[in-house]
């Protein structure tokens, strides 16, 4: 007669904080145990020569988000969290995001039809705030804090989306009172429409002069405007997708400062850089990597890692941001042949963030197999608001569970994708290192790229507030 619904024997234990040879033992879609020896067990899992960490959790994924006016996004929440799991995942946090002149309440409810019964993940969502109005700050993003949507985020460019200097202010003043954590988009808006408007000019406008038309510059100032906002409202902020050194400098600079500002970068900034832009031969295939802010370059991708090495970051999310490129409805839709102007930013990511940091961070010397697992799942789930029940392996935490092997080569192809993309930007990228069974609170979702879960095991995470987020006050 067994105690445990699983265990799993023989692999290596990783969490942020320590690397033990341990059995993990699962009762009732929670973890019960992690010891020397755990017997019994229904379900038995050899992780012999394995890694056994927790599931990561990317807390910045877009899925069935309306394009900034343009095409329909490559991936809903099946594709996309199934593209997940395949990925090592067991929580997203996509976003909800409100158009501008409708009630966020009403976009919320929107984005949870969209996401019923379709999830293969856990999943809970950031608000997109694009029309910070009186009724909104005050009555429906307090009440929607309270109902577990504890973080939101807010833009600095995009026609559709960008708020102004005095409404960033409201919008952190109103975090700083319901005590919710704001990412912030930080890519200055004029700036880029000037520049957009002299590459047109110009004649400049295959998909590599997107890049030319947001430098790190104009990312560099609009997350100096951030911050000062931030210290101005006095609440923290997380500047999220840091693409270099000018603006790692920046965020380095206010947290030497004492500010609580957060950072977080992604895999296309350690791994692609602005020349994929220029496709084979400065041609269309180059909008295969228009994501803003855009890549840099490798002395930027080094700038990266002194960030995550000296802890500036504090996240490693994907960005999953994905569109077709083959169809018309897509990266290659006619407006995107005019002009990049109009090519949709965003690039898919969700299945390959852990093995290009696994790859590029642990294997090559960069960083500890702990700062791995910190940085993939449990400072996301300290940062929103999940923590402790999401994060770590230890009694009690959700049996959430990636079985790693750290020695496998692969080469990312397509073929190995589940995402709704007809392309990866990491194709052809050789990486050590791939997510062999994934467990989402108990339950064996994949298995050797298998997708053994269904969709609709997901559900719905209310989130606490983040203790990262605005304190209240001590009184003196
Ligand atoms: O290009 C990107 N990153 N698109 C996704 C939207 C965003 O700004 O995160
Ligand atoms: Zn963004
Ligand atoms: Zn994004």
């Amino acid at each position: 007669m067994s105690d445990f619904d699983l265990v799993i024997r023989g692999g290596t234990v990783v969490t942020a904080a320590d690397t033990v040879k341990a059995d993990v033992g699962i009762r009732a879609g929670r973890i019960v145990t992690v010891a020397e020896k755990v017997d019994g067990g229904r379900r038995r899992i050899d992780a012999s020569g394995m890694l056994i960490m927790p599931g990561g959790i990317d807390s910045h994924v877009h899925l069935a988000q309306p394009a900034f006016g343009g095409p329909a996004m490559a991936d809903g929440f099946e594709s996309g969290t199934r593209s997940a799991i395949a990925g090592g995942n067991t929580t997203v946090l996509p976003f909800a995001l409100q158009p501008r002149g409708a009630s966020l309440r009403t976009s919320v409810i929107d984005y949870h039809k969209e996401a019923e019964g379709k999830c293969y993940t856990d999943f809970g969502f950031h608000l997109i705030i694009s029309d910070p109005t009186p009724s909104v700050l005050g009555q429906e993003l307090p009440a929607l804090v309270n109902d577990g949507y504890t973080s939101f985020k807010v833009f600095m460019t995009y026609d559709d989306l960008v708020l102004n200097d005095r409404q960033l202010l409201e919008v952190f003043d109103c975090a700083r009172g319901c005590r919710a954590l704001v990412m912030v988009h930080c890519e200055g808006y004029d700036a880029i429409r000037f520049m957009t408007d002299r590459l047109e000019r110009a004649g400049n406008t295959a998909p590599y002069y997107h890049a030319i038309s947001r430098p790190q510059s104009v990312e560099r100032e609009a997350t100096h405007r951030a911050i000062s906002h931030a210290e101005l409202t006095d609440v923290p902020i997380m500047i999220v997708h840091v693409s270099g050194r000018e603006s790692m400098e920046q965020i380095r600079w206010a947290q030497q400062k004492g500010l609580k500002i957060y950072g977080e970068t992604c895999p296309q900034y350690i791994a692609l850089t602005a020349d994929d832009l220029k496709g084979l031969n400065m041609d269309e295939t180059g909008g295969k990597y228009v994501c803003s802010p855009p890549p840099r370059d490798r002395a930027s991708w080094d700038a990266i890692w002194e960030g995550i090495r000296t802890g500036v970051f504090h996240t490693f999310s994907s960005d999953h941001c994905p569109f077709t490129y083959g169809s018309v409805m897509g990266k290659l839709n006619p407006k995107a042949r005019t002009s990049f102007r109009w090519v949709p930013n965003g690039i898919p990511g969700v299945e390959t963030r852990l093995q290009i940091l696994f790859s590029k961070g642990v294997v090559e010397g960069r960083i500890t197999l702990n700062e791995f697992v910190a940085l993939t799942s449990t400072n996301h789930a300290k940062m929103y608001g999940l923590y402790p029940r999401k994060g770590s392996i230890a009694p009690g935490f959700d049996a959430d569970i990636v079985i790693w092997d750290p020695n496998r080569k692969e080469t990312v192809r397509q073929e190995l994708m589940h995402h709704g993309a007809d392309y990866t930007p990491y194709e052809g990228h050789a990486v050590t290192g791939w997510p062999i069974m994934t467990i989402l609170r108990g339950k064996v979702v994949m298995e050797e790229g298998k997708i053994l879960g269904a969709p609709g095991d997901g559900s719905f995470l209310k989130r606490d507030l983040s203790p990262y987020a605005a304190r209240p006050s001590v009184a003196a």
